[in-house]
């Protein structure tokens, strides 16, 4: 698959170099095509470097790291992303305390509304980059989720499938409204790495339990409650 990285920051090189490393075509866009050119130059794997405009031509799926910014701000012109996966790795700056608003609209839907013609899909935001180092070994023994939500199901499915590549267990969470909630995730894991726990290395991993068949406590009862 060819990736084309906008915004080759510490999210943009850890995910480029871990796709590269699986076989990927990846091309590492930045603000300085110099730096875009050294950053592919030490990784190897065949990788490439340059402008964000010339990674937004090169990929059929882009990773946008560029938080809070309109795709129209960092390119030169957004017709080349049209049709394109675009995936959406940002969250919200860490307010004091972490006092977070509630999420009416998420980055997600804000970008995707800012790229109509482009297949918008929030993933890898719930994760710090420190785990990206554990990828994909020993990453794969944790089952760590990565949760995935865009409105074209086939966009998630590539996603998905770029997830479990490096070693992460992708979460199909459907249509890219519940990116409020993926980003209310990401609010609530910084909460723990930064604020509780102080360690990037907390992780949220789903896991569907094997059904108890007995239900000793009576099973769940119709609810009173009006
Ligand atoms: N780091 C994490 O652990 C982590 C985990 C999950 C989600 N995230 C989210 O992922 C996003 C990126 O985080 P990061 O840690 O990768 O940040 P970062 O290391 O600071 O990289 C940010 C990228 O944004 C680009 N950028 C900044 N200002 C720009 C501008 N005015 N115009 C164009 N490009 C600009 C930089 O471009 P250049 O390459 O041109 O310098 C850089 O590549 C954030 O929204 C963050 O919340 C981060």
């Amino acid at each position: 698959m060819k990736i084309g990285i906008i915004g080759s920051g510490n999210m943009g090189r850890s995910l480029g170099i871990l796709w590269a490393e699986q076989g990927h075509e990846v091309f590492f866009g930045t603000r300085d095509a110099e730096k875009g050119k050294a950053i592919a130059e030490v990784v190897g794997h065949s990788t490439t470097g340059g402008t964000n405009d010339e990674a937004a031509a090169f990929g059929d799926v882009l990773l946008y790291t560029v938080r809070g910014m309109n795709p129209a701000e960092v390119l030169s012109s957004t017709e080349v992303l049209s049709g394109k996966i675009l995936i959406d790795c940002n969250n919200f700056d860490v307010p004091e305390g972490f006092a977070y608003p509630p999420i009416v609209q998420s980055l997600a839907e804000k970008l995707a509304a800012e790229v109509p013609k482009t297949r918008v899909v929030k993933a890898f935001n719930t994760m710090a980059q420190e785990v990206f180092e554990l990828a994909p070994t020993p990453l794969k023994d944790y089952s760590v989720s990565v949760f995935v939500a865009g409105d074209d199901a086939q966009a998630r499915q590539v996603v998905m499938s770029l997830a479990e590549d490096i070693g992460f267990a992708p979460v199909d969470c459907g249509g890219l409204r519940n990116a409020r909630l993926i980003e209310g995730l990401g609010d609530f894991i910084r909460l723990m790495i930064i604020g509780q726990l102080q360690n990037p290395y907390a992780t949220i991993s789903v896991k569907t339990l094997p059904s108890e068949q007995q239900q000793r406590l009576g099973g769940r009862q119709a609810s009173n409650l009006n």
